[in-house]
Order: C-alpha cells, then structure tokens, then sequence
C-alpha cells in the first residue's frame, strides 16, 4: 500500500500532487461533506473521479471499505457512480472539539484490484447551540470588592468548531458589572465580570445578571445562564441611633428597675458586623450607680436612688458598638422631676429664752428659719403655730419668721409655754413638721404681797406670858423666789407714847406674832397695829395689814369701895334723921371695879348689922334704905357691914362698914368727936375735899353750858337724857356706849360706865375710860385729859389700891 495519508492537506492541491507523483496505482480521493446532511446526499461522483465511469465501476464491483472499522456512512450509488451519505453525520459525534474530521474509506476495484483511498472531509456545521455547563452561576463576592476587580465565570460551550463555536458573551445591562471576554477562538473564550461600581450590600444583596453566550455561526445561536451574586457583607456600617439624643423626663424616686429609655441604634450591616451591643460612654461619677444600661437591648434602667435634691439633670453618653468594633454615641438627657420627698424643716436660729414677764407686746422673742429641699409648689411653706398661746409668727424676709408676742405675759398664770411651730410645705400630699419651743417666762417683781385677811383681829387675855403667840398674818406673792419670799415686820409707831415694838414683836418669816409683855386690861383694851408684808425683790413691794388687839378682862381685881372706906379704916358716920320714913334713902354705898363686864358687876349685901330688918341695900345700886319707918326705940347708933361682890369667876369682894347715928342734931352726938378723921388720914382727905369741890364746880358751869347750848338748839335736840342728868352724846367718844337700864350693858366695852341706878336723888354718873387715860409708872394721880368728857372721871393705878378715895355726896 503505497498511498500515503494525505488527509492533512487540502484536498485540491493534495490530489493534484498526489497524482503527479504517484499517476496509476494509488490515486486518492478526498470529498468534504457538512455533517448532519440527508441520506443520499451526494457527496461526489467516484465514477467520473477514478475515470471508469458507472459502467466501468459497476464491472469492476466497486466498493467502499471502512478503514478502521469505522462506520460506513457513505456508500456508492453504482447506478450513477456518486458517492452518497447513506447514515447521519454527526461530526461532534465522531470528531468532537478536533478541527479536521476526516473519515477514511478506500475505494476498491476488483479486476484487476485497485484501491483508491477516499478521504472524506466532514465539514461542521452549526447544529449546536453554545451551552453553559451551568446555568446557575452563583459568585459571591464582598461588598469591600474595588471597582476594577475581575470575576472569572464558567467558560460556555459549544460542540461546534471554529465559527460555530463559542464567539462571545454578553451580559445584561446592569448597574455594576460590565463584561470582559478572554481568550480566542482556538483555546475558547470564557468572560469576566467587571466590578464597574462598586457594590452595596445593604442596598441590594443580590444581583441577578443574565449573561448570554453566542456563537459566530449563521444562524447564530446562544444560551444563556443566571448570574447569582450574593453581595457579601463588609463592616462598612456603623451602628446608628435612632435618635441622636434622647430626653426623658424622669421623677425623683423612681423605684429600682424603672426603664429611663430604651434606646436603639440600627447597623446595616448584617450578623456580627450588624450587631449592636450598648454601653455607657461617659456617664458622671453619681450617675454610675444610679443607671444601668443592657448591652444587648439598650434598655437604660434606674439601678439606684434618683434624689432630684442631689442632682436634677443626668447626660449619660451611649455608644454602639458592632461586632467588629464600629461605634457611635448619642446622649440621653435626664431631667429628674422633684417629688414632695422632703419635709421642710425648721431652723430654730436664735431665741431669748427665758423673757421677763414683762416684756412689750410684739417684742420679738425668736427667730425661725423654714427650709425645704423639694423646689417649686413643694417649697412653699406656710408656718403656724398650733394651740391658744399668746405668740404669732411674722414672715420676715426670705423664709425667716419672727415670733412676736401679742399679748402681755404673766409668769404668775403661765410659766412657760410650749409654742409648737408647724411648717407645711404646698405639696400634694403635703409634708410637714413641728418644733416646740419651750419658752420659760422669768419673773418681775410685780405682785406686792397680798394678806389673806383685810384686816386681822387678835384677843389675847391679859396676864398673859411674855412671848404668847397671839395671832398669825399670812401674805400672799405669787412672785418667784426673792421676788415672792414674804418677809414681814412690824410697821414702827407709838401706841399711847408707847412703842409697838415694845407690846409685839412678829416673827418675820412666819407672820406669828407675840406678846412681848403681859398686858393688862385695866391699862389696854384694845390697839391696833401696821404689819407690813414685804417681798425681798428689788425694789421690794410692801403692802401692810391692821391687826387690832383686843384683851379680854380676866377678873383680876377686886371691888374698891370708894364711899365709905373700908371696914376698919372709915370712922365717917351717916346722919339719919329720926324722922325717916320707910323706904327713904339714907346712904349709899358707892363701889367700883377695875375690871369690866361681869367682873366689874358689882353686887351689894349687908352681911351684919345691928338691928337686921331696919336697913336695906340695893343689890346694884348700893342705896341704903329704911325698911320701915324709923322710930323713938331704935338704937341712935346703927353699924352695917356690907360686902361688894363683883360677878367674875371667880368673885372677889371687898367689904365696908356704914356707921348711921339716928339724930336730927349733931349736937346730940357726943361721940362724934371720937369720929373725926385720923390725923393720917386729913391730909389727903384735905386734897380730896378740894379736887372733889373744885370738879363739881366745873360739873355745874358744865352743865350750865349744856343748858344754855340745849336753848339754842332746841328744834334740833341732841342730848340724850338718863334721869336727871343728860350728857350730850356728841360730847361722848365715838365709841362710847350708854347704860340702858340696871344691869344691861351694850355695845363694845371699850368704855364702861358704871352706875348706880334707880336713884332719883343722885345726879351723876360715873364714866371711866380706860382708853383715852395714860397711865404713869408711880401712880400718881392725873387731871383727865380729855377736856371734853362730861363726867367727872377717876383714874386710878392699880398701884393705888391702898389709897383712899373718898367722896361726899
Ligand atoms: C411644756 O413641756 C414640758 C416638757 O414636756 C412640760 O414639762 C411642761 O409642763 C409643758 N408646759 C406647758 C405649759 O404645757
Ligand atoms: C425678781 O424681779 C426682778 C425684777 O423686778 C428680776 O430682775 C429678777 O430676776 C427677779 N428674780 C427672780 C429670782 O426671778
Ligand atoms: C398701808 O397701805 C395703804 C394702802 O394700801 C397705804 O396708803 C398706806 O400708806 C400704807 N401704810 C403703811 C404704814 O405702809
């Protein structure tokens, strides 16, 4: 077999030289036939190539052999010496991507044996569209990807060769990618995608791209695949707030856990690049403990005490921070909103503490302050003070009172006080609180010790023991201390020439008074002294008291029997004369008593006598009287012994004796020279005589004077008349009480009149006076003083009782 392959050339030029060369035996054949024809397609006619013709090749049995077993998909047609396609070519099929297809047959005639070898070329068509292996092109590219940036995609293919292969892509129009195709025919094309903007996830994480593929043959064909572009996220997204700064208002108090605010900040980035976590960024030292803030959810949390009167106002700075770190800031402003949380309070800044008593009306006595930490209507404060008490408050400036009195003070009603001060604050509810101050009241010396008596009355008998209590005072001063210590005294003065203080004397802290001497009736019956209470303050106040002192009468003296002397000493003799008749006075006995009342009641007796039933005597009046008419037989001398017996308890008497010489002529009586006064005895008699004689004088131009005054006043008659003689009253003392009737005493007995009564003969009284009389030390007789008495008057000293006083009437 001298043929030799000529496939590789081609097929005109091959045979022309293959034929030149080698001109009888091996004249090669070469056909081109596009694959996918009909069956009886021409490819050539043999007959007319080899230069048989058809009879020449039908006798020369030609045929086709496959050379290498390949398929025989052509035959020849013996009736027209074509070679014809007798199968479908499919040149894919048999060649695949190889540029030359060609199948080899060789032609063989018999008779004599020639073997023509037949090159048959397979010309490509395009039957095949170019295809993507995959029509879902998924790329997944970063957002951070830089413009410029390729992406390589799936090569397209296409079983077709040369024109009818791959020729180009192209990509739908598109925001961000543009194409680049690389490569040649030969080695294929495959495309880029061409990052032309860059891309945004958070605006568009997917891009969809159609790319078509085309081939360059007629008609061209293409395919076409879905790009998927998944857009990676980059951290290119800082978390942002919501709000850039975020104002809550927030009351005091808030209880623990109470959500301030949640804040949130997005960041558009997604998973860890997109998560968002909180904290605080600046937050004040007193804010640390009082907030807290959740990392995850940016809930912002109360965590402590929120005390508006601590802090008002809180700016806590957030930040956001994502996964890789990103962060942002935002503020939230705080304001704390006050809450009636605190009570006012009450300053007590200065306070004059005790006040005297005195003190003006509206003084000032303290000074208050009234604080209140709450602010707005919960600081408005009102003041009162509670109860009845005699302060107000006066608001002064700010939020200072002064407590001013608004009446007058007494410590002696009320010592101290306890003003509570309320303050009230205007919140709602509203707060309060109190003080009370306790103000003391100090004492002035304004109560002058008071007696508890107006006046005091005090009796002490006489012959008392010197130094008997005899009364007690009591004064009263409600004045504190010093102020109210009661100190009495005895106010200095002179009672009849003598000195109180001489009579008194009263202890000074217990206002017991004392005798300081025995007192006796007979010179005293009565005085009043000044006791003088002083408090011991300074100035001291004083007010003073009359005590009147009365001494009571102890019967302590007997009857002095003034007419006639006493038994054994009178030798005087009562002329009777003989002729008296029954019941006619003959004598009388005149006694007196020192003491008063009952004790001075005199009572008279004939005790003996001698001839009993001839005389009788008054048992108060003394008179002596006929009994019955006196006649011839009776004895000329008559002796009586009579006894005068006051009423005291008990009595005391004294006793005299009456010589009554019944004659009508002197001269008839011898013994009377034996009568005549004891030398002793004339002397004073003598003064008596002429003292008696110079008073009666004065009694008759006395009573002349009354008489003659009674004339002049006689529509106005003043006088009082008791028998025979009258004594005007106002001639009397002020206190003198007058003699009714026997027996019958009235009134006080500062002044006691003692008398014989029932006689008509006998004109006068005696009046004695123991109060207006002075009596000396010696005894000794004194003119009365008072001029004015219409009685004659006697004083007499109890020193005296042996003297004899003697009165003719
Ligand atoms: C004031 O309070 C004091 C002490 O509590 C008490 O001893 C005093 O009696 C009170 N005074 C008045 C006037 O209530
Ligand atoms: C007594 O009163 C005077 C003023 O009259 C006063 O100064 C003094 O303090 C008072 N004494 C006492 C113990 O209260
Ligand atoms: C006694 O008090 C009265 C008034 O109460 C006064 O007029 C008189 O002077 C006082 N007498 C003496 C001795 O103090």
């Amino acid at each position: 077999m001298g043929c030799r392959d000529l496939s590789f050339l081609p097929p005109t030029i091959f045979t022309a030289l293959f034929f030149l060369l080698f001109p009888a035996a091996c004249a090669d054949l070469t056909y081109s036939v596009p694959e996918e024809t009909r069956s009886q397609y021409v490819v050539g006619n043999i007959a007319k190539d080899v230069g048989l013709g058809v009879q020449g090749l039908s006798a020369r049995k030609a045929r086709i052999n496959t050379e290498d077993s390949s398929k025989g998909y052509v035959d020849i047609n013996l009736n027209s010496g074509d070679l014809i396609v007798v199968e479908r070519i499919d040149r894919e099929v048999l060649c695949g991507p190889r540029i030359n297809c060609i199948l080899n047959y060789e032609l063989v005639l018999a008779n004599p044996l020639e073997v023509h070898r037949i090159f048959l070329n397979i010309q490509d068509i395009n039957d095949n569209a170019p295809r993507f292996l995959n029509e879902h092109i998924n790329l997944e590219i970063p957002e951070s990807a830089v413009k410029g940036q390729h992406f390589r995609l799936d090569e397209a293919h296409d079983s077709d060769i040369g024109q009818n292969g791959v020729n180009g892509y192209s990509l739908e129009n598109n925001d961000n990618f543009v194409l680049f195709v690389k490569g040649n025919t030969e080695n294929g094309k495959h495309a880029e995608l061409v990052l032309d903007k860059e891309l945004d996830r958070e605006q568009k994480k997917n891009v969809d791209l159609i790319l078509t593929v085309v081939d360059g043959g007629i008609p061209q064909r293409s395919a076409t695949a879905v790009i998927h572009i998944t857009v990676l996220d980059a951290n290119d997204n800082v978390p942002v707030f919501s709000q850039p700064v975020y104002k809550v208002v927030l009351a005091e108090n808030a209880p623990i856990g109470t959500e301030v605010v949640n804040v949130s900040a997005e960041d558009a980035d997604e998973g860890a690049n997109g998560a968002v976590t909180y904290e605080f960024s600046r937050i004040a030292d007193n804010a640390v403990q009082l907030f807290n803030i959740d990392k995850v959810t940016g809930e912002i949390k109360v965590s402590g005490v929120i005390d508006y009167e601590e802090e008002k106002y809180y700016e806590l700075r957030i930040q956001a921070k994502d996964g890789s770190g990103l962060a942002s800031t935002a503020s939230v402003v705080i304001d704390v909103t006050d809450e009636n949380d605190n009570a006012p309070k009450i300053i007590l800044t200065s306070v004059n503490n005790p006040i005297p008593e005195n003190t003006v009306v509206g003084t000032e006595i303290a000074i208050i302050n009234v604080q209140d930490k709450d602010s707005g209507e919960n600081k408005q404060i009102r003041c009162s003070i509670n109860g009845n008490v005699p302060f107000k408050l006066n608001p002064s400036i700010k939020n200072y009172f002064s407590l001013i009195s608004t009446n007058f003070l007494d410590r002696e009603s009320d010592k101290d006080y306890n003003i509570t001060i309320t303050a009230t604050d205007g919140g709602s509810p509203p707060l309060s609180s109190s003080i009370i101050i306790h103000l003391s009241v100090s004492d002035i010396n304004d109560n002058p010790p008071v007696f508890e008596q107006q006046s005091y009355t005090a009796y002490v008998m006489e012959n008392n023991k010197p130094g008997t209590s005899i009364s007690a005072v009591t004064a009263k001063d409600p004045d504190w201390r010093q102020n109210g210590t009661v100190l009495y005294s005895l106010f200095s003065s002179e009672i009849n020439g003598v000195s109180v203080s001489s009579l008194l004397s009263i202890n000074s802290d217990t206002g017991v008074i004392h005798a300081v001497r025995s007192f006796d009736y007979e010179k005293f019956r009565d005085f009043k002294v000044q006791i003088v209470a002083r408090d011991n303050g300074s100035p001291p106040l004083s007010s003073n008291v009359t005590v009147s002192v009365f001494i009571s009468d102890e019967n302590d003296n007997a009857p002095q029997i003034l007419y006639p002397a006493e038994e054994g000493k009178s030798l005087m003799t009562e002329m009777v004369p003989k002729s008296a008749l029954s019941g006619s006075l003959l004598s009388k006995v005149i006694a007196v008593d020192a003491d008063s009342g009952q004790n001075a009641w005199l009572s008279y007796q004939i005790i003996k006598s001698t001839d009993p039933g001839l005389f009788s005597i008054g048992l108060h009046s003394g008179e002596i009287r006929a009994q019955r008419d006196i006649t011839e037989s009776d004895s000329m001398k008559q002796n009586l012994v009579i006894s005068v017996k006051d009423s005291g308890q008990p009595p005391l008497s004294a006793t005299c004796s009456v010589y009554l010489l019944i004659s009508d002529n002197l001269a008839e009586v011898p013994e009377l020279k034996d009568m005549t006064y004891e030398e002793s005895n004339s002397k004073l008699t003598f003064y008596l005589i002429i003292a008696l004689v110079s008073v009666t004088t004065f009694f008759l131009t006395f009573i002349i004077l009354i008489l003659a005054v009674r004339f002049c006043h006689r529509r106005k008659p003043r006088l009082l008349f008791d028998g025979a003689v009258a004594i005007p009253s106002a001639y009397l003392p002020p206190n003198y009480a007058e003699v009714e009737g026997a027996g019958t005493l009235r009134g006080s007995y500062n002044y006691d009149t003692y008398l014989s009564t029932g006689s008509r003969t006998s004109d006068f009284k005696f009046i004695t006076s123991y109060n207006d009389m002075t009596l000396t030390a010696e005894g000794t007789l004194k003119k009365v003083q008072n001029d004015t008495l219409a009685a004659s008057l006697i004083t007499l000293n109890n020193t005296t009782d042996d003297d004899e006083v003697r009165t003719n009437l």
